[in-house]
C-alpha cells in the first residue's frame, strides 16, 4: 500500500504532483491511501515524508482537458475523500476517455456533486461577503481600507479572490476566512491558505448594509422560499442587513401597493466607479460562466462599459437552457432596470401579448437584451431611454454571445435594429431584412421584426393597428419556425 498526506487546503499542484507520481509508477488506486496532513500519521503506520515513488513507465499521460477543469474545481472541496475520487477517475480515464460523459456512473455522480457544491459555495461568497470599513491607508492619502470575515464551506477563497479584485478594485480590502485568506492593495492581490481568526467587526458600515438592502429589496418579487434557500441561515450571523429580513416581509404587500400607485421611476443610488478603467477593461476570465446561472451571476460584476455606473443593476436574460427559440430586444428599460427582469415593462406586456396570442409560451423562450444595463439620462425625476451607441454594444456582445453558447437556440429572433447590429455587426435597416428567415453560424437560424417599442410610440391608430397586424404576422412565423413549418433562406 502507498500512502501520502497532502496539506488538502485547495491547493491543485499539491494533488496533481502526487497524482502524476501514481499514475506514471501504475500504481492502482486501490493501492494509494489519500490522508490529510497532520492527521495521526504513526496512526496508520506511516510516516508523513515517504517518498513518491519512481515512475516505471514511459507511457505518455493524458488526461482530458474537462477533467482538468473539474479536478481543480473538486480540489477546493472539504470532503477528504476528494483526493482519491480523483485519482480513480484519473486512472480510470486512462482506459475510457469518454467516462466524464456517463453521468450515471457513480466516480462521475459523485465528482459532479462535489463540483456543484463548490460552485455554489463560490456563488455564496460572492453574494455574501460584507465589508466593513476600518479606516483609511496611512500611506497612501484617500484609499480606503475594508475588512470581510466569511464562512465558507470549502478551499474556495483564491478561486475567487479575483472576482473581488475587479469588483472592488478602488479600495484596499481583505477577506479574512477560516478556510484562508485573501488581500488586495490597489496593485497586488495575495492569497493564503492558512487559517485565519475573526476580527471583531461591527461599525457603521453595517448601517450602509442595512439602507442598501433596504433599498433594493423589491416586495413585488418576494418568494419566501427562495429567499431562504438564496440566502441560507447559516450566513445571516455575518450580515449585517438580515436583521432586517422578517420586517420587510411583514411589509412587503403594503409596499406593493404603494410601488404601483407610484411607479417607481427613480433610479437606486448605485456606487461611481471609474469610467475610465471600465472603458479600457477587457473581457475579463470568469471562472463562472461555464452555465447559463453562473454566467448571469458573473454579469452582475460587470464593468466593461461605463453603463453599470448609472444602471441599478444588470438584466440578465431568463428563459431556459436548449429553449428552441431565443428573443433578443436592444436594453432593458426604467421597468426592467428596477425589477431586475427583461422585457416586464410597457414593451414587454406588448411582447407578452402577442406572443401569448400566437400560441408560444413565454416560458419556453429564452428572452435577453444586445445590451444588459439601461442607459438613460435623466430629466427631473424621470429617466429617459437612450440607445446605445456601437461601442456599448460590442462591449456587451460577449454576454449575449456566451449565452447564445449555453442556451443552443436554433432560432434567433432580433427585435430592433440593436439586436440586428450585435448578433451580425450589421447596421441595415431592420425594413430591409424584415421577416425573411437568414441562415446564422451554428446551424441556426435568424429571424428580425421591429420592436415592440416602436408599436407603443406610433401615434397614429390606424397606422398602430396595422403595425400590430404585421408584428402578429412575424411572430406566427417565428412559431413556425419553431415548429420547424418554416425555411431559412440564404443570406444575401
Ligand atoms: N426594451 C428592450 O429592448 N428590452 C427590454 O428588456 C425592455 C424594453
Amino acid at each position: 500500500m502507498h500512502r501520502i498526506s497532502l496539506e488538502g487546503r485547495g491547493d491543485f499542484d499539491e494533488w496533481r504532483d502526487a497524482a502524476r507520481a501514481f499514475l506514471s509508477a501504475d500504481i492502482a488506486p486501490q493501492n494509494v491511501e489519500w490522508h490529510l496532513r497532520g492527521e495521526d500519521a504513526g496512526l496508520f503506520g506511516f510516516s508523513e515524508e515517504d517518498p513518491l515513488p519512481v515512475s516505471t513507465t514511459t507511457k505518455k499521460l493524458s488526461v482530458p482537458a474537462a477533467f482538468m477543469e473539474l479536478a481543480q474545481t473538486i480540489v477546493c472541496h472539504s470532503d477528504p475523500a476528494r483526493f482519491a475520487l480523483l485519482y480513480r477517475l484519473l486512472w480510470r480515464l486512462q482506459q475510457d476517455k469518454a467516462l466524464l460523459q456517463f453521468k450515471a456512473d457513480a466516480d462521475v455522480a459523485e465528482a459532479r456533486k462535489l463540483e456543484k457544491s463548490v460552485r455554489r459555495d463560490s456563488h455564496k461568497m460572492t453574494a455574501f461577503v460584507r465589508f466593513k470599513e476600518v479606516g483609511l491607508q496611512p500611506e497612501q492619502a484617500g484609499r480606503r481600507r475594508f475588512i470581510a470575515w466569511f464562512e465558507p464551506d470549502h478551499f474556495i477563497v483564491e478561486r475567487k479572490a479575483a472576482f473581488f479584485q475587479r469588483r472592488f478594485t478602488d479600495m484596499d480590502w481583505m477577506i479574512l476566512t477560516p478556510k484562508g485568506s485573501a488581500r488586495w492593495d490597489g496593485e497586488t492581490l495575495e492569497t493564503s491558505r492558512l487559517p485565519a481568526q475573526q476580527p471583531d467587526l461591527s461599525d457603521e458600515t453595517d448601517e450602509l448594509w442595512r439602507t442598501y438592502y433596504a433599498n433594493i429589496f423589491n416586495p413585488a418579487r418576494l418568494k419566501i422560499k427562495a429567499m431562504t434557500t438564496e440566502m441560507p441561515k447559516k450566513y445571516w450571523k455575518n450580515l449585517p442587513e438580515a436583521d432586517l429580513i422578517p420586517e420587510l416581509v411583514l411589509n412587503a404587500e403594503r409596499r406593493v401597493l404603494e410601488m404601483g400607485a407610484k411607479a417607481a421611476t427613480e433610479p437606486q443610488l448605485f456606487h461611481h466607479r471609474i469610467q475610465a478603467a471600465a472603458e479600457s477593461r477587457p473581457a475579463p476570465a470568469l471562472p463562472d460562466a461555464d452555465t447559463l446561472a453562473g454566467l448571469k451571476h458573473e454579469a452582475q460584476a460587470c464593468t466593461m462599459c461605463p453603463l453599470h455606473c448609472k444602471a441599478t443593476q444588470t438584466v440578465f436574460g431568463e428563459g431556459p437552457e436548449g429553449a428552441a427559440a431565443m428573443i433578443v430586444g436592444e436594453q432593458p428599460g426604467d421597468f426592467e432596470d428596477l425589477a431586475g427582469r427583461p422585457f416586464v415593462g410597457p414593451a414587454g406586456k406588448v411582447f407578452d401579448q402577442v406572443v401569448g396570442e400566437t400560441g408560444i409560451a413565454r416560458k419556453d423562450l429564452y428572452v435577453t437584451n444586445a445590451v444588459k444595463h439601461f442607459k438613460y439620462e435623466a430629466r427631473g425625476k424621470k429617466r429617459i431611454h437612450q440607445r446605445p451607441d456601437a461601442g456599448e454594444v460590442e462591449r456587451c456582445r460577449w454576454w449575449l454571445t456566451r449565452e447564445i453558447e449555453l442556451v443552443q437556440p436554433k432560432l434567433i429572433v432580433a427585435m430592433g435594429a440593436t439586436a440586428v447590429f450585435s448578433l451580425t455587426g450589421l447596421k441595415e435597416k431592420v425594413s430591409d431584412l424584415r421577416g425573411k428567415p437568414m441562415p446564422m453560424d451554428g446551424g441556426r437560424t435568424l429571424f428580425v421584426t421591429v420592436h415592440p417599442s416602436y408599436l407603443l410610440r406610433i401615434p397614429e391608430e390606424r397606422r398602430k393597428a396595422e403595425e400590430f397586424d404585421r408584428f402578429r404576422a412575424d411572430m406566427q412565423a417565428v412559431r413556425r419556425l419553431m415548429d420547424g413549418t418554416g425555411t431559412a433562406s440564404a443570406m444575401s
